[in-house]
């Protein structure tokens, strides 16, 4: 193994590696991140991307974008099956937190399900769980069934929407929410990447 991590010099390393993660990831039709929507990412800067290599073989690749000026948000993160649990993905997270902080961000951000659930929290990375009901004006539905701190909510997009400091992965909380209120959930994560 002779594993190296690079940004992309071409667009075609680009769409090597959008394809790469679109392939574990399994990309559903309605994937909010096209490969011309990070085509132009890279022609703005090519940190955004981090490829590990195994000679010249696509073995991982993280693909992220500016969330707001100071943030950044992870998109895709794939590590190819057979190179998991080595140090891959842990090494694209630490070279991208890098870029980032050249790229005068101060903070981190992604949202996540399943496994990777517990790789993040391995990264440090804090969760808080997103809740997201059908309809304007439910807030108070979620919320009387939440114990934890609110700490951001908002309505009048056709959704009702709030997130909470969950304190940790709190998989009953979830599932329970899921079931009592019909609600998507999903974990996002941040970190703060400039102390
Ligand atoms: C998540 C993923 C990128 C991790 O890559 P990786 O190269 O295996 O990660 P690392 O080897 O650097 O693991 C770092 C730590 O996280 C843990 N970890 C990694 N994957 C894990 C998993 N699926 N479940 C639990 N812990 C996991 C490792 O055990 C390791 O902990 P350790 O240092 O105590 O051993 C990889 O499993 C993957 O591609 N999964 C499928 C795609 C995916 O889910 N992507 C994320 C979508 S947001």
């Amino acid at each position: 193994m002779n594993i190296s991590l690079v940004s992309p010099k071409s667009k075609t390393e680009v769409q090597d590696a959008y394809n790469f993660v679109k392939n574990i990831l399994k990309f559903s039709e309605d994937h909010p991140r096209s490969l011309d929507f990070y085509l132009n990412i890279f022609q703005k800067d090519p940190r955004y991307v981090v490829i590990a290599k195994d000679g010249n073989e696509v073995i991982g690749a993280v693909l992220s974008s500016d969330d707001s000026e100071e943030k950044l948000l992870i998109g895709e993160l794939a590590v190819d099956e057979k190179y998991r649990k080595a140090g891959v993905g842990t090494k694209l997270i630490q070279q991208l937190e890098e870029n980032a902080i050249e790229l005068g961000k101060n903070e981190i951000s992604l949202g996540s399900q399943g496994p990777a659930e517990n790789f993040y929290l391995k990264m440090g990375y804090t969760p808080r769980l997103f809740i997201q009901l059908t309809g304007n004006n439910r807030i108070n539905e979620i919320k009387n069934n939440i114990p934890d701190k609110v700490v951001w909510e908002n309505t009048g997009d056709g959704f009702s929407k709030i997130i909470v400091d969950t304190n940790g992965i709190d998989k009953e909380l979830q599932k329970y929410i899921s079931e009592k209120t019909g609600a998507h959930t999903q974990y996002l994560f941040s970190k703060r990447i400039v102390v």
